[in-house]
């Protein structure tokens, strides 16, 4: 028997294959792009997801096709918070509006003064990357689509959709919409009226760990399954990163490298704490929740860097090393798309500071790496502010492959950062684990264990923590700058 993961990113679609003794078979990524036609726009088209999705299981069937042909399960994980709006034949009526898309704060605050229990029943701030908003933006701005709107699914349920003809989504993804009643997962009558609509609109609820839905069979023969896949519901991709690493104990940590940057921790309960713009959602196992801080542009300010230079980030990081000798001379503050946690400001924008004529192009990117982990500590800062400490985190995501930029991070949030060998580890990899856990209905603490391997551990250094600490004062007045300048 063998399990797929497949993780709808931002920038790719990657699809794994797992055996029964939790080894990744075969595993592939398939690239996605996003256009950003005006300032604060950022879309994608859903059939290009479907035709990465298609090519990326040909990748896996390609490579292990024995193990390919008796998978008994899918799991899907997903960028969170965009909006696919769907006419009465589940055709979208327009491209989604991703999770960095900023271009709906009035709305927001035309949310929150119709529901004045907004944050109370979502336990977090009306954000314009939230699901929710779009849909007004879409009301005032594209009043025909709003009116033919039937249903409206997260990326990763239009997927499914597409896949297996079912429109179902999970509590951790649905947790982002602000149409959940997080706290009780279930879908709110006043949030959905709030935005005009009902539960006819919303797909059905499951827990991430629960069927969702079974492969179409034409597809599946097509695709060569012995027989139809069964779906798990899943998981948003930070809640899958969570699954995949083991994060599921009430204290876990882990810290997202991603194009977002995210650090999470697992909650027993509900807890939010939308007075710092920290996030509370579900979590994709029944009878846990978390919070998170995220930040619009992680990896993503390293590839805006790598665009900008005509280089790319290899190129951009080679030069820089392995080893942290002292903080940059530039700062660097990374709000291109603006920020959520701790600012929940879409307007503000990035910038270099401190730049002078012996400034070179190495100083600049390092400046990128630590802007980011400087974003980090901010968040940190956040989830810690209710009194529990984070002591230490395991690392995922694509920036993760970067020694250095480990090693910024774990001065500039002192604290030790745990790497895995990236196939042990990952939302793709806690996708796959919920189909297993769909399809067998095991105990989820045996299945999603810590990573086995020997962790490469990245640890703080006393006269670098303090150097970091120096900078990230002086650092806080240039995002303050940041905040000022609009
Ligand atoms: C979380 C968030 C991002 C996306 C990235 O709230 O917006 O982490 O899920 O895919």
């Amino acid at each position: 028997m063998s399990y797929i993961g497949i993780d709808l990113g931002t920038s790719s679609i990657k699809a794994i294959l797992v055996d029964d003794r939790q080894s990744v078979v075969a595993g592939t990524t398939r690239d996605l792009v996003v256009n950003r036609s005006a300032a604060q726009w950022s879309e994608q088209n859903p059939a290009d997801w479907i035709t990465a999705t298609l090519a990326a299981l040909q990748d896996l069937k390609q490579a292990a096709p024995s193990a390919f042909r008796v998978c008994r399960g899918i799991g899907l994980s997903g960028q969170m918070h965009g909006a696919v709006l769907l006419d009465e034949a589940d055709r979208p009526l327009r491209p989604c509006m991703l999770w960095n898309d900023g271009r709906s704060s009035a709305e927001c605050a035309e949310i929150e003064a119709a529901e004045p229990a907004s944050r109370d029943i979502t336990g977090n701030i009306a954000m314009p990357g939230f699901t929710a908003p779009k849909l007004l933006w879409v009301g005032r701005h594209e009043p025909d689509v709003f009116r033919r709107t039937r249903k409206v699914l997260l990326p990763k349920a239009y997927l499914r959709l597409v896949l297996t003809g079912e429109a179902i989504e999970e509590m951790s993804d649905a947790s982002g919409t602000l149409w959940l009643d997080v706290g009780a997962r279930d879908w709110s009558d006043r949030m959905l009226a709030a935005t005009r609509l009902d539960r006819s609109h919303m797909p059905a609820l499951v827990e991430g760990s629960q069927p969702a839905g079974r492969m179409r069979p034409d597809l599946s023969r097509e695709l060569g399954f012995d027989a139809p896949p069964l779906f798990a519901g899943g998981a948003g991709d930070n809640a899958a990163g969570a699954v995949g690493l083991g994060a599921v104990e009430p204290g876990a940590s882990f810290l997202s490298l991603g194009t977002s940057g995210v650090l999470w921790r697992t909650t027993a309960g509900f807890e939010p704490r939308a007075d710092r713009a920290v996030h509370a959602f579900c979590h994709a196992l029944p009878g846990l929740w978390h919070q998170m801080s995220v930040h619009l542009s992680a990896a993503a300010s390293l590839n805006w860097w790598a665009m900008v230079t005509g280089s790319t980030e290899a190129d951009l990081l080679a030069p820089l090393g392995e080893t942290l000798e002292r903080p940059s001379p530039v700062l660097f503050t990374p709000y291109l798309s603006g920020e959520r946690t701790p600012h929940n400001d879409t307007q503000m924008r990035g910038g270099f500071a401190r730049l002078g004529h012996d400034t070179g192009r190495n100083a600049m990117t390092q400046a990128v790496l630590e802007g980011v982990g400087f974003a980090f500590r901010d968040g940190k800062a956040a989830l810690e502010s209710a009194g529990s400490r984070i002591d230490e985190a395991i690392v995922i995501g694509g920036g993760s492959r970067s020694a250095l930029w480990l090693s910024i991070l774990a001065n500039v949030l002192d604290m030790p950062l745990h790497r895995h060998a990236a196939g042990e580890t990952g939302a793709a990899f806690g996708a796959a684990r919920l189909a297993r856990l769909a399809c067998t209905g095991e105990d989820p603490r045996e299945i999603c264990r810590k990573p086995d391997g020997v962790p490469q551990i990245f640890r703080p250094k006393r006269d670098l923590v303090a150097a970091y600490a120096d900078r990230y004062a002086l650092w806080g007045k240039a995002a303050g700058f940041s905040r000022e300048l609009q």
